[in-house]
């Protein structure tokens, strides 16, 4: 994986699609080539570990660590057994479970603080969850202020605007892909896994892997997507070759603010396939680099989306429920218009911050700190307005 990464605000809808390089002159790691992918087999086959998404469990067999040996970049930073010991602003779950609108997690920084980028982060990043059920960290009520989940047939998927510091990353991060893959084939986080109950064969019930997914998030926007399909044989829509594209392109969805939602959907169109006013389809390939680059030559389609559930924020993410919580979290549980506005950045009804000095009800201490695995990758920040159409 690349961690540069563009993201679209959908706060900042623009006609057509342009693009604009933050900072220009950046070096950004490119994304694995096939040459890469050949030789990291190879590394992999001399060694003992073998790319990750070959690592498949059932959710009652996950191993303590799916990649432990002291091989490229691992061992992994983690855990994949995650449970109410583990549950708390230090955890270090690498398993990532994503079931419905008010039960989901997030790829975050394994810092205690907001000092870092997911770039830096981006081999050992962390499980934020929605409550304290999966041994996780919490992203606490009211960080997640929009949210729209779509069933499909495909795949299901998780968008939304958050206020970054419930991941303990920086407002100005602008992003990163996570994804099974990366360069070595071990993934970011590195032995990470995924787990919903909503795939294929799980019967709403049992947690089935997700073996492809990828998570963009950066600048206060996020998207999560399960794939139900593993083969990669197109249409593959958990592609991890996008990464400087952000959500807008990768998961074109509304991104509404403010607004709570469960819905089913259409397919997207294949990330990077497009047809063009004169009716030719056309397959565009992620260059090195998107330095300088204006626009992209055409405009995702948004899927249109059915049997939508609308809800509170309250609804979802109630403060109660946490396991550790905010004492500025809002609590209120009436009806109306309230939920709506705890959607609302800042004040006494955002999030708390998971950082130094915020008192919580566990009195955790902020000495967890995980150093970062040794990635160092410089982020080209390109900002991508282009949100048109809402589903
Ligand atoms: C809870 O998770 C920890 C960390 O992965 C593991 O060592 C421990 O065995 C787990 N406990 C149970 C009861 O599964
Ligand atoms: C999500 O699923 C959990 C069980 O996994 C359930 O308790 C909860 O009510 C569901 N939430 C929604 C919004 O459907
Ligand atoms: C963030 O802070 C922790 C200590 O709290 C440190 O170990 C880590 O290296 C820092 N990360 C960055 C990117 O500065
Ligand atoms: C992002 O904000 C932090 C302070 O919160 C600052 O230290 C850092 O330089 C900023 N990064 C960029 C790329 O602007
Ligand atoms: C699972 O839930 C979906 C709605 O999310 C529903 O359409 C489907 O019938 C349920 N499947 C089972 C086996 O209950
Ligand atoms: C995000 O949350 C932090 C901590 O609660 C808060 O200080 C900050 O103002 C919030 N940012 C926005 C944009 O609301
Ligand atoms: C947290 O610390 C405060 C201040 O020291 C104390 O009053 C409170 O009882 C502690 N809470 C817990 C759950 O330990």
């Amino acid at each position: 994986m690349r961690t540069t990464l563009a993201l679209a605000t959908a706060a900042c809808a623009l006609a057509g699609s342009s693009l604009v390089a933050a900072s220009s002159g950046t070096t950004i790691t490119a994304a694995p080539s096939s040459t890469q992918i050949a030789k990291a087999v190879k590394r992999q086959a001399a060694g003992s570990q073998k790319p990750l998404t070959q690592y498949t469990y059932s959710y009652s067999a996950v191993p303590y660590q799916v990649l432990p040996a002291a091989e490229g970049r691992g061992p992994q930073s983690g855990y994949n057994i995650c449970n109410a010991t583990t549950s708390g602003p230090d955890s270090r779950c690498q398993t990532m479970i994503a079931n419905n609108a008010s039960d989901f997690c997030l790829w975050g920084s394994p810092t205690m603080s907001a000092n870092g980028t997911i770039g830096d982060d981006e081999a050992a990043v962390v499980a934020y969850c929605t409550n304290d059920q999966h041994g996780a960290r919490i992203i606490p009520a009211g960080a997640i202020t929009g949210l729209q989940v779509m069933h499909t047939s495909a795949y299901i998927q998780w968008t939304g605007h958050i206020n970054m510091s419930a991941l303990n990353l920086q407002e100005n991060d602008t992003g990163g892909e996570l994804d099974p893959h990366g360069a070595d084939l071990a993934g970011n986080p590195l032995g990470g896994l995924v787990y919903s109950n909503q795939l294929p064969g799980g019967n709403n019930q049992t947690e089935v892997q997700a073996v492809e997914w990828n998570n963009f998030i950066g600048s206060g926007v996020f998207c999560l997507k399960l794939c139900f399909d593993n083969t990669q044989n197109e249409p593959f829509y958990c592609q991890n070759k996008f990464d400087l594209l952000g959500c807008s392109y990768n998961m074109p969805a509304a991104y509404q603010d403010n607004v709570f939602l469960e819905c089913d959907g259409d397919l997207q169109d294949p990330v990077g396939i497009y047809t063009g006013t004169n009716g030719q389809t056309t397959t565009w390939s992620q260059p090195e680099s998107l330095a300088g680059t204006q626009s992209l030559p055409w405009t995702p389609r948004v899927p249109s989306s059915s049997n939508c559930k609308t809800y509170q924020s309250t609804e979802l993410f109630p403060a109660t429920a946490l396991g550790y919580q905010s004492t500025s979290a809002p609590t209120a549980t009436s009806a109306g218009s309230s939920g709506a506005k705890s959607g609302s950045n800042g004040g006494s009804s955002g999030p708390s911050a998971p950082a130094a000095g915020s008192s919580s009800s566990s009195n955790k201490t902020n000495n967890g700190d995980i150093v970062a695995a040794s990635v160092s990758v410089s982020v080209l920040a390109v900002l991508i307005g282009s949100i048109v159409a809402l589903a």
